[in-house]
C-alpha cells in the first residue's frame, strides 16, 4: 500500500486553535499569542503533535483574521512578532509543530495591493485583484457568501469598475492568473517557512482558479455556487506549481479546506505523485445535517447514522490505495461535535463526547481535535442577534430582514448551524470568564464551564472526559495499526451502532461505537474471533460474550484488539 509511507503528519494528532479565543494575558477580552505560549504545557500534556493555529496576521478582523492586511505581521490584538517568536520557540523546544492558516483566496480591502489596485486602473497592482470594467455592463452573477445582498461583485466607484469578493465586500478575491500574484504567495509561503513553520492549512484553496472571462454562471449553479468556485480551470497547475516552487523544498505540511471538491476528484489533489497538497477537508459530513445546497440551514429530518457512516467509508475507501485523508467533526466554521453529533444533555453528554473522540481516533486519517471538544464544549446557542459577533450570521440576518423572512426561524437555526457555537472562549477553570479573560469577553463564555466542562476540574478527574481523550490518543499512537489499518465497515445498516475493524499485519481492531441513547445488544457476524482484549471504553464495559454479543450503554464506545481472528 503506497500510502504506508510513514510520516509524522500521518502520525500526529493536530489540536486546532481559535486564537481569538483560547486565552487571554492582557485583559482586553480577546486572546492572544502570548495565551497560547502559556497554556503550551497543557497542549503537550494532550498528546497531541501538531497545533494549527486559525488566522494571527494583521487583519481589520471583518472575518476574524481571514481578512488579512499584511501576511508578515501579527495581529495587533494578538500581540508582536516577538510573541510569535516566542511561541514558536516553546513549541519547538516540547516537540511540537506548528501548521498556520494560508488565506490566499482573497486579501482585506486594506491590504496595500488592494488598496494600490482601486487607485486607478493603470496601477501596478490593478491586476493583483477580479475586475470588471462598468462600461460593460453588470458582470455575470456570482454569489457572496457574506455580503448582505449576496452579490459577489462590489461597483467601486474610484476606477468606475466591479472586484469580486466570495466572502466579504472587504474581501477581495486575489486574480492567481496573474504569475506575480503567484510569486507574491510563494515568499509569503517562505517567510514562515524558514522562520520554522511546520506546514499550513489552506483556506478555500479550490477556489483560486477563475475563468477570467467571467461568463455566465451555468445555470445548474445557480443557488449552489460552490461546485463551480472549486473547480476553476488552471486550479491543478497552480497548485502543482507552489508544491514544485516551495512546499516541496521543505519537510512541512499541507491541508487544504476543500469545499465543493467531490470524491471522485479527491485524488487529483493528494496523490503523491501529482505533487500538490497532503491532505484536504472534503464537506462531506459538513453537509449531511445542511439543507441541500442552504450550507448555512439545518435540514428538517434528522440526519442518519447510516448516511454518517456511507460519508467516512467512501472517502476512507478513496484514500486506501493513494493519498491520505484528514478526520475532522468540527471546527470554527461549524457547530460543536457534541451538540452536532452526539448528545449534550446531561445524561449522555460524557458519554458522547468521549465517543466521538474514540470515533476521530480510530479511524484512517489523519485526526484534527478542535479545541474545547477534548473537555466536551458545547453550542453557545445564543438566544438574541446581539449576542452574536460572527458576520455571517449578522450579515444574513441583515438581509433576511430585508426579505421579510421570519426572523424566529433564523434565531432557532442559528442555535444549531451558526459558526459562533463553536467560538466561545475556551473554558479553563471555574473562575470568572471561565478564565479566559480578567476583562470583558469578545464573545459571551458558555455558561457550563461552572458544571464540569472546564480544564481544571476535569485534570483532577481520572474518569473525565478530558482523562480519556488524553488516553485515547495515547492508545493510537502507540498501536501503528490505528493509523494505518485497512479499516473495514460491520453492521452497514445499523442507525444505532458504527462499528468497524482496523487490521495492520497482525493487528487487528474492533471499534463499537453506540450513536444512540439507548441500550443496544449486537452480535458482530462478520468477523469471526473469540478472544478479544479491550483497550479502552468510555463507561463501565460489559465484558465481551464468548458468541460475539456485546450490549453497549447509551454512547457507548468500545475498542477491542481482537487476538485470535480467523
Ligand atoms: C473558510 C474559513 O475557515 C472561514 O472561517 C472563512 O470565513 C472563509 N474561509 C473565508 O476566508
Amino acid at each position: 500500500m503506497k500510502n504506508l509511507k510513514r510520516t509524522w503528519w500521518k502520525e500526529g494528532v493536530v489540536y486546532q486553535i481559535y486564537p481569538r479565543s483560547f486565552q487571554d494575558t492582557n485583559g482586553n477580552g480577546i486572546g492572544d499569542l502570548k495565551g497560547v505560549t502559556k497554556r503550551l504545557d497543557y497542549i503537550k500534556s494532550l498528546g497531541v503533535d501538531i497545533v494549527w493555529l486559525c488566522p494571527v496576521y494583521d487583519s481589520p478582523n471583518d472575518d476574524n483574521g481571514y481578512d488579512i492586511r499584511d501576511y508578515r505581521s501579527i495581529m495587533g490584538e494578538f500581540g508582536t512578532m516577538d510573541d510569535f517568536d516566542e511561541l514558536l520557540h516553546g513549541m519547538k523546544s516540547r516537540g511540537l509543530k506548528l501548521v498556520m492558516d494560508l488565506v490566499a483566496n482573497h486579501t482585506s480591502d486594506e491590504h496595500f495591493w488592494f488598496q494600490e489596485s482601486r487607485k486607478s486602473r493603470e496601477n501596478p497592482y490593478r491586476d493583483y485583484y477580479h475586475w470588471w470594467p462598468a462600461e460593460k455592463g453588470k458582470p455575470p452573477k456570482r454569489w457572496s457568501y457574506f455580503d448582505e445582498a449576496g452579490d459577489a461583485w462590489k461597483y467601486d466607484e474610484q476606477t468606475n469598475a466591479y472586484y469580486l469578493h466570495y466572502f466579504s465586500v472587504k474581501q477581495p478575491d486575489l486574480k492567481w492568473e496573474n504569475p506575480i500574484v503567484r510569486k507574491e504567495i510563494h515568499d509569503v509561503l517562505r517567510f514562515w517557512f524558514d522562520k520554522g513553520v511546520d506546514g499550513f492549512r489552506m483556506d478555500v484553496i479550490p477556489f483560486i482558479s477563475k475563468d477570467t472571462d467571467y461568463p455566465e454562471l451555468p445555470e445548474q449553479y445557480e443557488g449552489n455556487f460552490v461546485p463551480f468556485y472549486s473547480n476553476g480551470p488552471r486550479l491543478h497547475e497552480f497548485l502543482h506549481e507552489m508544491n514544485t516552487a516551495v512546499l516541496g523544498n521543505y519537510d512541512v505540511m499541507s491541508v487544504g479546506e476543500a469545499p465543493g471538491v467531490t470524491i471522485d476528484q479527491a485524488l487529483n489533489f493528494v496523490d503523491e505523485d501529482r505533487e500538490e497538497l497532503n491532505m484536504f477537508f472534503h464537506f462531506d459530513l459538513m453537509s449531511l445535517d445542511r439543507d441541500g445546497d442552504e450550507v448555512f440551514w439545518m435540514r428538517k429530518d434528522p440526519w442518519k447514522l447510516t448516511e454518517f457512516k456511507k460519508v467516512h467509508s467512501d472517502w476512507d475507501a478513496v484514500f486506501a490505495q493513494k493519498g491520505w485523508g484528514s478526520m475532522y467533526l468540527s471546527n470554527h466554521d461549524f457547530p460543536r461535535a457534541i451538540s452536532r453529533w452526539g448528545n449534550d444533555s446531561e445524561a449522555h453528554w460524557h458519554n458522547s463526547a468521549t465517543m466521538l473522540q474514540t470515533f476521530l481516533l480510530t479511524m484512517r486519517g489523519t485526526p484534527y481535535i478542535y479545541f474545547g471538544d477534548e473537555i466536551g464544549m458545547t453550542n453557545a446557542g445564543f438566544n438574541t442577534i446581539e449576542d452574536y459577533r460572527d458576520i455571517n450570521t449578522v450579515n444574513r440576518f441583515k438581509l433576511l430582514q430585508q426579505e421579510g423572512i421570519a426572523l424566529k426561524d433564523f434565531i432557532e437555526n442559528e442555535k444549531d448551524a451558526a459558526r459562533d457555537n463553536a467560538r466561545t472562549p475556551m473554558q479553563w477553570d471555574q473562575t470568572p470568564n471561565a478564565g479566559f479573560t480578567q476583562g470583558a469577553p469578545w464573545i459571551k463564555v458558555n455558561d457550563n464551564y461552572q458544571s464540569g466542562v472546564n480544564v481544571a476540574e476535569q485534570e483532577r478527574n481520572p474518569d473525565s472526559v478530558l482523562s480519556y481523550f488524553k488516553k485515547m490518543v495515547g492508545l493510537r499512537k502507540s498501536n501503528l495499526g490505528l493509523i494505518y489499518g485497512k479499516y473495514e465497515l460491520l453492521l452497514a445498516d445499523s442507525e444505532e451502532i458504527y462499528a468497524y475493524t482496523r487490521t495492520y499485519d497482525e493487528e487487528n481492531y474492533l471499534v463499537l461505537l453506540n450513536f444512540s441513547a439507548t441500550l443496544v445488544n449486537v452480535k458482530i457476524n462478520e468477523v469471526r474471533f473469540t478472544k478479544a482484549k479491550l483497550l479502552l471504553s468510555n463507561d463501565i464495559a460489559d465484558t465481551m460474550k464468548t458468541d460475539d454479543a456485546f450490549t453497549l450503554k447509551p454512547y457507548q464506545a468500545l475498542v477491542y484488539e481482537i487476538l485470535d481472528l480467523e
